[in-house]
């Protein structure tokens, strides 16, 4: 196994899978929707509150100055995990959600207009529609979507269709949460450039488990977020290219964005600073630091790997149980989603748990991806690094003990 990671000692990092559920030990398969912190992250968490909590960009003290280093150096750290051309094209948010909405406001707002038209898939989940949406509503915009084949993938012959001189943005997810079909995305930015178009690739699902390279993408926009990563809540990430963000107007005003405020104009930082409104999540980025740290310790080809290898068993071991129809490509990354007979999802998800093992059902934060494909909702178990092929056959073993509780054909 020397291509994957140490996957023992990488479970002795995170205390939480030392819990039991329903009396069984826990098997946490919802990493799509967050995932476990190890040690280094929360031990970087507690001694930043310990030793070096001030605000960052206000005071000449030492704290103040060790938190706004501290601070700083991260958006460096994202940057290079990217391979950015520098932290000024890396802007800090809530969450990859509020990155999208930076641009829709910012972006969007200011420079599309009545007719222009922005380009999504089917395969988006909702933070990747509804702020294109108020440009719908506010500005006139015109949404159109690539539709998704038989197989869980995007027809790729659309974009050849939909593309023109009109469409002024590409916003594609990288890896769908629901499907983990991985779309081809620099063929996706090239296809757009070429009429011009600007390109946001939504990668909350992808930077957790893929090596990115942002410059060979090409990509215009980048976010993604700390959680999906190892890294705690209410961090986010928005890359722009530095010509794109500079002539971009600040989204959230007030303090910290400014260099000099009069009572009826203000003048602001430069990027990324000026998109960055108020006290941010300090501790939150730092955190978030700690969780990019690890990662790249491990390796994000060896993290791949090691993602593929497990959902490459799961596949193969759910579809051997009777009824059970697993829902997009074989080829995937992170997710699987399925249905087990005419059964209702909270069902399965209700039985699993009682068995100590945590998915996610329903729409999945994708009501028009489910609605295209005929379903109101599926199951869906999300893999992660500290996941074991153990714990899918604890997986199997419990639906096929569903299966047969339930009567279910085969
Ligand atoms: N989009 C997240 C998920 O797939 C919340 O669960």
């Amino acid at each position: 196994m020397s291509g994957y990671p140490d996957i023992s000692s990488i479970r002795e990092d995170f205390p939480i899978l030392k819990r039991k559920i329903e009396g069984h030990p826990l098997v946490y398969l919802d990493n799509a929707a967050t995932t476990q912190k190890p040690r280094q992250v929360i031990d970087t968490i507690r001694r930043f509150y310990e030793f070096h909590n001030a605000n960052i960009h206000r005071g000449k003290h030492t704290l103040s100055e060790e938190a706004s280093e501290l601070y700083e150096k991260i958006k460096e750290k994202t940057a290079n995990f990217i391979n950015a051309g520098s932290w000024r094209e890396i802007v800090f948010t809530r969450n990859a959600t509020e990155a999208i909405n930076l641009v829709a406001y910012s972006y969007g707002a200011e420079f599309l207009k009545e007719g222009d038209e922005i380009l999504l898939t089917l395969m988006e989940h909702h933070a990747n529609i509804v702020p294109w949406q108020m440009l719908q509503e506010k500005r006139g915009v015109r949404l159109r979507y690539i539709n998704i084949d038989n197989d869980g993938l995007l027809r790729m012959e659309e974009f050849e269709e939909k593309l023109s001189e009109r469409t002024k943005l590409v916003s594609v997810v990288h890896v769908s949460n629901v499907l983990g079909a991985v779309n081809p995305v620099r063929d996706i930015a090239e296809m757009a450039h070429r009429v011009g178009a600007l390109v946001l690739i939504d990668a909350a699902q992808s930077a957790p488990h893929l090596p990115l390279n942002v410059r060979e993408i090409d990509a215009d926009f980048m976010v993604f977020s700390s959680h999906k990563m190892l890294g705690p809540t209410g961090i986010g990430v928005l890359y722009g290219k530095e010509e794109i963000l500079d002539k971009m107007p600040p989204f959230l005003r007030g303090g910290d964005m400014i260099s000099r405020v009069e009572p009826f104009r203000s003048y602001f930082k430069e990027i990324p600073w000026k998109f960055e409104a108020g006290t941010p999540d300090i501790c939150g980025a730092i955190g978030f630091g700690a969780a990019i740290d690890y990662l790249e310790k491990i390796g994000m080809e060896k993290v791949e790997a090691w993602d593929r290898h497990l959902v490459g068993i799961a596949y193969e071991l759910l579809s051997e149980i009777p009824g059970l129809r697993i829902i997009g490509p074989e080829d995937r990354v992170g997710a699987l989603s399925f249905l087990l007979g005419e059964l209702d999802t909270e069902r399965i998800a209700s039985f699993l748990n009682s068995r100590g093992i945590s998915i996610r059902e329903g729409c999945h934060c994708a009501q028009p991806l489910h609605r295209s494909l005929g379903l109101w909702g599926t199951a869906r178990a999300s893999f992660y690094i500290y996941n074991t092929e153990e714990e899918v056959i604890r997986l199997r073993d419990a639906l096929l003990e569903l299966a047969k509780i339930e009567g279910i054909p085969e």
